[in-house]
Order: C-alpha cells, then sequence, then structure tokens
C-alpha cells in the first residue's frame, strides 16, 4: 500500500505500533527526533500523542483542513485533523455517537487540541446560514468561558481552571445543530488567593484593560489592578496577551452567543462587585462585652457594592460584621472577629464568582442547546485539567486528580482492558499484555463506603469538633495497609523514615505518580460553606442576576438540610460523565508537554519520560500491537460489506459468520490480518480497515451508478411506454374522428344523389301528367289574379274625385309600376274632365278668359299674380241695371265684352282723366264718365298692338294703325284697374272676330305715336308713383317717363 509510506520512516514512525524495537527509549527518542522535526502529532493506532510546540506552526491553515477533509487516516501525517475527521465520519456515515478524550498535563495544549477539533469540525460540515450561526455560537463559547474560567498559572498563561466537556449535538446529515456544556469544579480559592506570578481569572484584568472609562465609571472601577486586593499579589500584564483586545472578543462573542446589552451589563456588574468585595477592609473593635468585634474600617467600598446590587448598605455590613445562630430554638447574633470577617467576605466572593459562573455555562447553554426534538448524534469533546502535581497539595488538586484517576481507568477499560477481556471471550487466540489497572486507587478515593470522599463527607457531617486531624487519623487507620496511600503515620508503622512527608499530610500513588496532599482545609472546602446571613443579604439585593445566584437566601426557603459538599458534587457529576463517555465512541488524544518554561521547540526527555510512563503509552502500544485494530459483529459487519463480493451480493442465504468469511476470503487478505470471533470479526491492521472501506466506496460508486442507471431506465422506458401509449390513443381517436367525418360526408353525398335521383325518376314518372304550358299557364293565373286583385283593390280604394287632391296608392308589385302610373294620370284626367264637363257655360267663359290671361301674362308681369284671385266681373259699371249708361248700352247692341272705369293719359301733359271704357265685340268705346256720351269709338281691327310694363301697374298703351278712323289722333295711353282683364278680353274678342291674335309688348321701353310725332315711352319703377298708379312725366317732346311701382 502505497499509503503507508508517510508512516514508515525508521527514525521517526507516524504510527508507534511499527515501532521496532519497542522501548520506552525508542519511544521517547521517536517522539523526540519528531518533534525536532516539528511533527508534533504521533499516532498509537487511532490514539493522537501531541507534543506542545509552544510555538504556532503552519499545519492549521484552510488548505491543511482541506488536506484531511474526508482523507485516509493513514496516507496523510498524524493530525488532530484526522482524529477529528475519523470521528466527524463515524459519527455520520456510522451513526455511532463519538467523544474525544483530551488529556495531559497542565499547559500540555489540551484547550488548544479542542478548539482545533471543533474548528476542523465547524470548517468540514456543510454550510448554511442557520447552521453557520449554530457554529459560530459553539465556537464563541470559547472566549467567553475562556475569560471567566481562565488564569495564568505557572506552567500555563492561559490556564483553564475548570474542567469543560461539551456535547456538540448534529443532525442525520451531520450539521451541528446546538450543544451542551457541562463544567467541572471551577476553582474558586484562585479568586481570594494566587501564588505569586500567578494571576487571578483573564476577565478582572480584560475588564480593567479593556472596559470604556464610562463602563468603568458605571461599575465604579478604578483603572488600575493594583488598586484591588484580589489582584495585586502578582503580575497584572502578560507578554503576548492584550487583555483589553481579549475583552472586546470576549463582548462580541457574547453578542454572537446572543445575551442581550442588559445580560452582559448585569455579569460585569456582578463581576465588579466580587472585585471590589476584596477590597472591603474590617478593623477589630471590642465590644462592651470585652468580645473582640469587627467592623468595616473604610465604608465606601461597601456603599459602593451596594450602590451596585440595590442592597442596603446597613444589611450587607450586618452580614459580614456578624452571624445569626440557632440555637435551640434561639437565634441569636454574634459578632464575628476580623479573621471570621474577612472569612466570611472571601467566601462570599468566592460564591458569587463561582455561581456566576455556573449561571453564564447555563445561560451559553441555553442560546446553543438543540430546540428541535429531532434524534441526534453527539459528539462530546473534552478537556478537562490535567494531573496536578505541586509542592503543595491540597484539596483542588485531589479533586483534579480524582477526576484524571476516573479518566485513565475510562482508557485502561476502554483500550486495554475491555480489549482483552473481548478476546477471551470471542475466543481469539491471545498473549495477554500486563498493564497497570488503576480501578484500585479509584476505588481508595471513591467508594461509597470506605473511600477517602466518603470519609471526609463523614467527618463534615459529625457532630462535634470536626478537623482535619480526625480526617486523618480515620484515613490511616483505613487505609493502613493500602498499597497506594501513605501518611506519617502508616510509614511509621511500617517503619519508613521519609522526611519528604510532613505531618498533616497522606499521599496517594496515583497511576501517574505519588502525590502528596496536605489535609489542611479539606473539611471547609468540602463543605464549602456560605453564612446564611450572606446569602439572604445577597438575595435581598434588587439586582436580578445576583439575586437569581442565591435562591438559598430567600427566608421562605430556608432548609435546616445541609448541600451536599463539593466532594460528593463532583464525585457525582464525574460519575455521570463517565456514563456518557462509555455510552460513545472513543478518541483519544494524549497531549504531552515537552518543557517546564513554555520554550517553543524545547524537548526535556525526562519530563516527557514521566508523562509516557503516567499516560501508558507504552502499554498501549503493546496491545495495540497484539490486538485487533477493529472488530464488529458480524451481521453489521456483512450487511455493510456484502457488496465486495459477489458471492454475498446482494443477498448471502446462510449464516453471517459464514458470509463474513466467505466474503473476506473472496477480498483475499493475508491470514493474519483476520481473525474470526465467536460473534466478531476482527481485523488486524486499519490500513486493511481502510482498503475495506476504499473498496466499498467504490463499489457502492457503482453501485449507485447502476442503480441510478437502471431508476434512469425505468423511467425512460415508463415514460415512453406512456407516450407510445398515449399517441396509440390520440392516433385512434383521431383516426376514429377522420373516418367518423369522411362518413357523414359521404352519407350527406349519398343522400343527396339519391334525392336527385329519386326527384329525376319521379318526375320522369309524372311527366305525362303535366302540359308543357302548365308553367306559362300558372304564371298567367298568378298574374291574372295578382293584377285582379290590385285592380279590384284600386276600385275599392279609389282617392277622393277632388280635382286638387292627387295622391294614389302606390303599386303593390314592381311589375304593376307602369300600368299604375298610366292608371294614375288617366284617372286624373278623367277626374278632370268630369269637373270640366259639369262646369256652366259662364264660368267656363271665365275660366276660359283666366286661362288665356295665364297664357299672355304669366311670370311677365307682375301684376298677374294679383289678378289669380279676383274673378274676371265683365261688368264693373252695372250697365244694364244704371240708366244713366242707357245711351252706352245702345251703343253696345248686346255685345258688351267688358265695362269699366279707366283713366286715359292726357298726351300732352302727362295728366290722366277718367273715362268709361266699353268693349264690344266690334268696338272699344271711351266715353265721358258723367254724360255717358261716347267721346271715342275704336273699332277692334284698327288696334295694332298693345304694351304694358313688366310691373304691377295698369298702364297701358293702345297702339293703333296708322290708317285708323281715329289715327289722327296718335295712340291711346290708358290706367285700368283690371288691366289683366281688359287685356285678356280684348285678346280673346279680337281672336273671335278677327281670327288675329293681339300682339302685346309687355317692355320697359317702346315708342308711341302721338300726333305730334314718335315719342318714346321708357318705363321707370319709382316709389313715387303710389297707389294712385303710374305718374306720367313728359320729357320733351319725343319723351316720357312712366314712374310705376
Ligand atoms: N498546537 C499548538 N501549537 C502551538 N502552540 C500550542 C499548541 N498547543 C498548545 N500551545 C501553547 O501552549 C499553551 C497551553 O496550551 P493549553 O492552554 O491548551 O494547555 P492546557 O492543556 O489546556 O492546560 P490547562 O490544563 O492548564 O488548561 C497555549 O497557550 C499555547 O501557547
Ligand atoms: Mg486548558
Amino acid at each position: 500500500m502505497e499509503d503507508a509510506a508517510p508512516l514508515l520512516d525508521a527514525e521517526a514512525v507516524a504510527d508507534l505500533v511499527l515501532l521496532d524495537p519497542l522501548t520506552e527509549e525508542s519511544l521517547l527518542q521517536t517522539l523526540q527526533e519528531r518533534f525536532r522535526r516539528r511533527d508534533i502529532y504521533t499516532y498509537i493506532g487511532n490514539v493522537v500523542i501531541s507534543v506542545n510546540p509552544y510555538q504556532s506552526l503552519p499545519i492549521y491553515t484552510p488548505e491543511k483542513v482541506q488536506e484531511y477533509h474526508e482523507c485516509n487516516f493513514f496516507a496523510v501525517k498524524p493530525h488532530i485533523y484526522a482524529i477529528a475527521d475519523d470521528a466527524y465520519r463515524s459519527l455520520r456515515d456510522r451513526d455511532r455517537d463519538q467523544c474525544i478524550l483530551i488529556t495531559g498535563e497542565s499547559g500540555a495544549g489540551k484547550t488548544e487540541a479542542s478548539k482545533l477539533v471543533m474548528s476542523y469540525v465547524a470548517a468540514v460540515s456543510s454550510k448554511g446560514e442557520e447552521v453557520n450561526k449554530v457554529k459560530e455560537q459553539l465556537l464563541q463559547s470559547n472566549p467567553v468561558l475562556e475569560a471567566f474560567g481562565n488564569a495564568k498559572t505557572a506552567r500555563n498563561d492561559n490556564s483553564s481552571r475548570f474542567g469543560k466537556y461539551m456535547d456538540v449535538e448534529f443532525d442525520f446529515k451531520g450539521e451541528p445543530l446546538g450543544g451542551v456544556i457541562s463544567n467541572y469544579l471551577l476553582e474558586k480559592s484562585r479568586i481570594i488567593r494566587h501564588v505569586k506570578g500567578e494571576r487571578n481569572f483573564h476577565i478582572f484584568y480584560q475588564l480593567l484593560a479593556g472596559g470604556s472609562a464610562q463602563l468603568l465609571q458605571q461599575l465604579k472601577l478604578r483603572q488600575d489592578c493594583g488598586h484591588y486586593g484580589y489582584l495585586n499579589q502578582g503580575t497584572s500584564s502578560l507578554p503576548g496577551m492584550d487583555d483589553a483586545a481579549n475583552f472586546h472578543a470576549m463582548q462580541d462573542a457574547m453578542k454572537v452567543i446572543g445575551f442581550s446589552a442588559a445580560e452582559v451589563t448585569a455579569l460585569l456588574e456582578v463581576t465588579a462587585v466580587v472585585l471590589k468585595l476584596g477590597n472591603v477592609q474590617l478593623s477589630s473593635s471590642f465590644q462592651a462585652s470585652g468580645m473582640e468585634a469587627c467592623s468595616i474600617a473604610e465604608p465606601r467600598e461597601l456603599q459602593e457594592i451596594c450602590e451596585l446590587i440595590g442592597l442596603d448598605p446597613g444589611t450587607l455590613e450586618q452580614a459580614l460584621c456578624s452571624r445569626t445562630v440557632k440555637a435551640r430554638d434561639e437565634t441569636v447574633l454574634t459578632t464575628l472577629t476580623v479573621p471570621q470577617g474577612y472569612y466570611g467576605r472571601d467566601a462570599l466572593a468566592k460564591n458569587i464568582y463561582s455561581r456566576l459562573f455556573d449561571w453564564l455555562v447555563n445561560r451559553i447553554n441555553t442560546s446553543i442547546q438543540v430546540k428541535s426534538g429531532e434524534q441526534r448524534k453527539v459528539m462530546g469533546v473534552l478537556d478537562i485539567y490535567g494531573f496536578e502535581i505541586f509542592q503543595d497539595n491540597g484539596f483542588e488538586q485531589f479533586i483534579i486528580n480524582y477526576c484524571n484517576e476516573k479518566l485513565q481507568q475510562i482508557f485502561i477499560l476502554m483500550t486495554l482492558k475491555e480489549e482483552q477481556e473481548e478476546y477471551v471471550r470471542e475466543g481469539i487466540q491471545w498473549t495477554p499484555v500486563e498493564f497497570f489497572d488503576n480501578s484500585i486507587i479509584c476505588n481508595l478515593i471513591e467508594n461509597s463506603t470506605s473511600g477517602i470522599l466518603a470519609m471526609l463527607d463523614e467527618e463534615c457531617l459529625r457532630p462535634g469538633v470536626v478537623n482535619e486531624d480526625t480526617f486523618l487519623t480515620k484515613l490511616n487507620q483505613l487505609f493502613a495497609t493500602h498499597k497506594h496511600y501513605e501518611s506519617k503515620e502508616t510509614q511509621n508503622a511500617r517503619r519508613v523514615m521519609d522526611t519528604s512527608l510532613p505531618a498533616r499530610c497522606f499521599r496517594i500513588h496515583h497511576y501517574a505518580g505519588k502525590v502528596t496532599y496536605n489535609v489542611t482545609g479539606f473539611i471547609e472546602k468540602n463543605n464549602d460553606l456560605l453564612f446564611r446571613d450572606l446569602s439572604q443579604a445577597m438575595w435581598a439585593a434588587r439586582h436580578a442576576l445576583l439575586r437569581s445566584l442565591f435562591p438559598e437566601g430567600d427566608p421562605q426557603k430556608v432548609s435546616l438540610k445541609l448541600p451536599p459538599t463539593a466532594g460528593f458534587q463532583f464525585k457525582s457529576s464525574v460519575a455521570m460523565l463517565m456514563k456518557n463517555l462509555y455510552s460513545k465512541n472513543p478518541n483519544y488524544i494524549r497531549c504531552i508537554k515537552p518543557n517546564d518554561t513554555k520554550s517553543a521547540m524545547v524537548f526535556t526527555p525526562e519530563l516527557v519520560r514521566a508523562q509516557v510512563r503516567y499516560l501508558g503509552l507504552l502499554e498501549n502500544v503493546r496491545v495495540r500491537r497484539a490486538g485487533y485494530a477493529f472488530r464488529q459483529l458480524y451481521g453489521p459487519f456483512l450487511q455493510r460489506y456484502k457488496m465486495l463480493s459477489p458471492r454475498t451480493w446482494p443477498r448471502w442465504a446462510g449464516s453471517d459468520r459464514e458470509g463474513a468469511e466467505v466474503l473476506l476470503a473472496d477480498l483475499a487478505y493475508p491470514e493474519e490480518e483476520l481473525a474470526f470471533g465467536h460473534t466478531k470479526v476482527f481485523i488486524r491492521s486499519p490500513r486493511t480497515l481502510f482498503d475495506l472501506e476504499r473498496r466499498r466506496q467504490e463499489r457502492v460508486a457503482q453501485l449507485v451508478t447502476l442503480i441510478q442507471k437502471m431508476v434512469r431506465g425505468w423511467r425512460c422506458r415508463t415514460q415512453y411506454q406512456l407516450m407510445r401509449k398515449s399517441q396509440i390513443l390520440i392516433s385512434a381517436w383521431f383516426r376514429g374522428h377522420a373516418q367518423k367525418n369522411r362518413y357523414k360526408q359521404m352519407k350527406r353525398s349519398a343522400l343527396l344523389l339519391q334525392a336527385y335521383a329519386r326527384g329525376w325518376k319521379a318526375r320522369r314518372r309524372y311527366r305525362r301528367y303535366f302540359r308543357s304550358s302548365a308553367s306559362t299557364f300558372l304564371a298567367n293565373f298568378i298574374y291574372r289574379r295578382l293584377v285582379c286583385r290590385y285592380l279590384v283593390g284600386l276600385a275599392k280604394n279609389l282617392p277622393p274625385l277632388s280635382v286638387l287632391d292627387r295622391t294614389w296608392p302606390p303599386a303593390p308589385y314592381k311589375f304593376l309600376g307602369d300600368a299604375n302610373q298610366e292608371l294614375k294620370s288617366i284617372f286624373y284626367r278623367w277626374k278632370c274632365k268630369k269637373y270640366r264637363d259639369q262646369l256652366p257655360p259662364s264660368r267656363r267663359a271665365q275660366l276660359q278668359a283666366k286661362l288665356c290671361a295665364s297664357e299672355l301674362f304669366q311670370d311677365k308681369k307682375t301684376l298677374y299674380s294679383k289678378s289669380v284671385q279676383q274673378p274676371f266681373r265683365s261688368d264693373y259699371l252695372g250697365l244694364k241695371q244704371n240708366p244713366k249708361y242707357q245711351k252706352l248700352h245702345t251703343v253696345a247692341k248686346d255685345k258688351v265684352v267688358m265695362a269699366d272705369t279707366v283713366r286715359k293719359v292726357n298726351r300732352a301733359s302727362g295728366k290722366t282723366v277718367p273715362r268709361l271704357l266699353l268693349l264690344t265685340t266690334e268696338h272699344l268705346v271711351l266715353a265721358d264718365p258723367k254724360t255717358a256720351q261716347p267721346k271715342t269709338v275704336l273699332a277692334l281691327g284698327d288696334i295694332r298692338s298693345v304694351s304694358v310694363t313688366r310691373f304691377s301697374d295698369g298702364f297701358l298703351v293702345l297702339h293703333l294703325k296708322e290708317v285708323s278712323t281715329v289715327g289722327a289722333k296718335g295712340d291711346f295711353l290708358l290706367v285700368s284697374d283690371h288691366l289683366i282683364e281688359l287685356v285678356t278680353r280684348l285678346h280673346q274678342t279680337l281672336e273671335a272676330t278677327t281670327g288675329q291674335a293681339l300682339t302685346l309688348h309687355i317692355t320697359d321701353k317702346f315708342s308711341t305715336r302721338f300726333p305730334k310725332g314718335d315719342v318714346s315711352v321708357t318705363v321707370v319703377e319709382s316709389p313715387k308713383a303710389g297707389p294712385d298708379g303710374p305718374i306720367c312725366k313728359k320729357k320733351g317732346s319725343h319723351k316720357m317717363e312712366v314712374l310705376v311701382h
């Protein structure tokens, strides 16, 4: 396998399993050589050993992340990323919950390693707005927790002073959903005291360095570390650590996690209260009874604290300087001495801070906890304090080392013991490997009846005088012969002289080394008691956050039951953690600290040797070498890999074990690589497993392609079949439709043909019954009928017989139009004739005269239109009746045509004189009106012509023939009131007697003959003429003007 190349380097093998020869020395040398080459990570199987380089190496870049993403574990250099990737993939693909246990002593790089794991998982898991938010929140929990939970120690500038276990939860796709953080035992004694050269928790320095002037003023703080009692015992600033920047980073992180501005302020206020409590100074005073009492030396600080938390200073002062003691049924207020007062003050500060830290973790948890109830997969990352051996070890070190002992126990159980037991159980040939089982030490500490912790609790609860001495005596008695327990007493009993073990101390032989614990403070720290007066005072504060930290201060909830001891609490939380870890697949990162001076790339073999020893790395390698890297039940194994052999794919009919054997036989792995247990198959080297996985992946890809191919084929086929079926259906319908149409067409045509044929036949059959002229006959008949109807209708509907009525009904048919018109005119003419026939002769003569007048004057003389209305009366004089005209009557001899009065124009003057005019059938007589004596008798034959004007006047000129009887007198100029009638009658009479028409001039200019020569007459229209008729004006001898109107 070419993948093995990076692993096989004799001097610096990447996997210590390949070490040859395997000794502590060679192991150490390999680690050193690799360290020199800046390969800080080394494997033992899938356990990663990380040696702290104390310098930043270019191996955490995004490119590196890509390189390790979905990599082959053994194909790349050992790295934390590789184990993180392996764990993540196993979680995502194999559905196995994972835990990553990071162990090592303080400063070995555990916290850094945990951050690397988290950031790697965040980088390779899928992206999306919601997922990124979750990832950010999970990652940002680090700066917040580090600010409040980390401090500079002698060993590590950023030492975690609490244990942390973080469960990151994923959905089935491997997307992070959220998480839960558990914290263990914060080193709260650091609040009040720290060794020279160390610092208090970072947050205090960060707040003072990074807080704005306004914030510090609000928190009533001074920007001076030296001012605060809890801080000024050591260095305030650290080289390479920018407190102000870290403060801002922490604030940003809080925002990302979801802290509200009010929450941040409240948190900082409580932090400030802790800091300021350290400055509350007490002074001693003596009471009247002579008892020593304490009081607040300088009230300002107390005042400010109370302002911050909304509490009456008196209440706090009383709680700090006195104590309520219940004795039987009485409660007595006793004063405290100054040391007691300081003890109370410090206990309060420690309690506030540690409870605040718990609150902080819970608050982060509420933000990052998974909301949905879907099934989750979990990856736990444990970063817990490493094994501690100090000069002076107290209760904390005891607890911490107990925890490490338990972790070692897990490691032993999971990797060494359980593994060996499993081989035996499965009947695999196996040479047992010697290893140290530390359960005896765990038992020494945690045994619930006789363990050190149980003893301590017993001592704490015991009535009477309680102190560490009695506790130590008890231990000495109980563990006098215990192999891992020592004290001055037990040594004395065994007559061992050991000056390194002082009195009031006991020593435990931990798996990692011997540690001497001083029992001083054990009872007090285990009890972890806070005077009730103080918790009640805190509860009385108006500051909501602070108040919520002290629920037991509620006087309503006073309970006499003592709270569980610190040791008991820690033991049970460790037990819970262990249970949690046992349920998951463990991955180990074992951190090693190469030197004590935090120097870059310095490797102190002795220091490392000690760690290699207590970490049990050599045993680890041995078991690993002897054992098998992988095991799985036959069933799941076959299920996972059955596609690798044609014999087991797709179904294996036999038992699971046979199936697994057949499958592995087909894959032809060397015999020593495999072992078949009773229920499980064992694979010796990880490489074989990785090869199996690789082949599986390839085969799965092929199968996926096959399935895709089949599904696509099936989809296309069904689609095609559907389309084909549809096409057939559509064409069937279409053809049917077309045929139906054609049939209908044919049927219509056939019917038409049939109808024609039948018609033709019928006509032929019935032809003889018809005459050839039937149609003409019929047409004529109809025609006649129509005409008849028309005529009969007409007869019934004749218009009135009045000649003035010209109406006529319209023709009912067009062909009768001409006839109708003809009938109309016939009818009209007939009507007129009938009218004419019934007229009397006189009327007829009158009408004839009127007709004649119209022929003469219509449209020629204006006077005519007026005359139409006037009847022609002929006799205007009453000739017969009036005896005055007797004479005239005789002259006329009953041949009078017309008798009237006219005016005669004097030829010389133009003036007019009245005359009687008589027109007979032979003569025209002018007579004197008075005497009725005829003055002029003119034979009609003498009248040559008559001239009249165009206007409505009665002026007329009678032109006489020159040879007439009265010719000498010249032409007569007359004015008649009945000019039209006169001229008409003259014309008629002339025509009747002479057979000649009258020559009539209707003109404006004419010539007349006067006795003295011709005179030209000009007719002029003028208003001067007036109603009396024309005025004649003589203009010279040959001109006359007639003014008419
Ligand atoms: N992989 C690394 N690369 C570079 N420096 C590292 C690495 N790991 C650790 N360090 C350095 O070592 C210091 C201590 O590491 P870290 O805080 O992780 O130790 P720890 O094991 O958590 O200690 P403690 O138990 O005190 O919390 C870091 O501040 C960092 O300077
Ligand atoms: Mg740490």
